[in-house]
């Protein structure tokens, strides 16, 4: 598959050769939920494989995370998101603003978010020793137990513990590996560009792909890019591709660099779930799945309607 990024030329490749899944699309692969990155790499990420996203802060990793998310909660997937330093409501508000409502799939139990907020900061949990085989099983408990197929990890690098020297190297390997062997979903990790180092450094590991967001500099004023690094048994251009962060709209990855031949109009990518929603959904959601007994001290099932009693009850004391 050849796909050419100029002009006019990755709209039409776009409608031509993205096939979803019922048509015949590779049943190897899932959808990133941008349609033009599934371009890029071969149809999409290859299934029960970790890609790692990275960029700087507000660059778009949290909404790539999401798009990729609410692709397979419309493929009739379920999905876990772990969240360690957002808030789940900011998360599920920022999606919201897109046009996209994560509260219905968590209400109907097909998206689990998880908060690992309290682990690392609530009660001196920031200086509890982080064993990687207990993580993994804890998050494995939730994830196996909802049968999701597609995990968010955002950001990953907390979950790693030392983050000096060769123990981060090790570490990584050892959590993606054993996310392998515990997990059977894809899993998209997100890793911040904090140095440039960080992202070298997990890129040895066993992960089948790398996707870099920046913020670049041209003759128009800075544009968001994306640029996929590595993609494991796909050939890729090593291009950064303009794209843009719509409200009501979501992603999308316009055909051309500004400054460039004349612009043809942007594909936005499907809504994965239509409803639009005006403000924080934070209202009428049914209970999260039982927490498993025996795990649960690392990752916390996020449930809006105890957030919401808990926030009344903080306003009215
Ligand atoms: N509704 C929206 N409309 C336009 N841009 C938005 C919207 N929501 C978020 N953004 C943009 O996305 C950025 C945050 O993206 P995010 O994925 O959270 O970044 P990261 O996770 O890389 O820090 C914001 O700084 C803002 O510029
Ligand atoms: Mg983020």
């Amino acid at each position: 598959m050849h796909v050419v990024d100029k002009g006019e030329g990755l709209i039409a490749s776009a409608q031509e050769m993205a096939p979803t899944p019922k048509e015949g699309g590779d049943k190897k692969r899932l959808s990133t939920g941008i349609t033009q990155l599934d371009l890029l790499i071969g149809g999409g990420f290859l299934k029960g494989k970790a890609y790692l996203i990275t960029g700087d802060s507000g660059t778009g990793k949290t909404i790539f995370a999401t798009a990729f998310i609410l692709k397979g909660l419309m493929e009739g997937e379920k999905a876990v998101y772990v969240s360690v330093d957002d808030k789940p409501s900011d998360i599920v508000e920022q999606a919201a603003s897109l046009g996209w409502d994560l509260m219905k799939a968590i209400a109907d139990k097909q998206l689990l978010m998880l908060d690992a907020a309290p682990f690392f900061t609530g009660h001196g949990g920031a200086k509890k020793e982080l064993d990687i085989p207990k993580t993994v099983a804890d998050l494995a408990s939730y994830v196996n137990r909802l049968g999701a197929a597609r995990v968010v990890i955002d950001p990953v690098g907390p979950l790693v513990p030392s983050r000096e020297g060769r123990h981060i190297r090790d570490n990584a390997r050892t959590l993606i590996r054993s996310l392998r062997e515990h997990l059977e979903t894809t899993n998209l990790l997100v890793l911040p560009s904090a140095g440039t180092g960080d992202v070298e450094e997990w890129e040895e590991y066993p992960v089948a792909g790398v996707i870099i967001l920046k913020l670049t500099q041209t003759q128009k004023g800075m544009v968001r890019t994306v640029l996929v690094r590595k993609m494991r048994a796909t050939a890729v251009e090593l291009t950064e591709h303009p794209f843009r962060i719509i409200s009501g709209k979501g992603v999308v990855v316009d055909p051309s660099m500004p400054g460039a031949a004349p612009s043809a109009p942007v594909e936005p990518i499907p809504m994965p779930i239509q409803t639009p929603v005006a403000a924080a959904p934070v209202q009428a959601v049914q209970p999260q799945p039982e927490l498993p007994e025996e795990e649960g001290n690392i990752f916390e099932a996020w449930n809006p309607i105890e957030e919401k009693a808990k926030n009344v009850t903080k306003k009215g004391a």
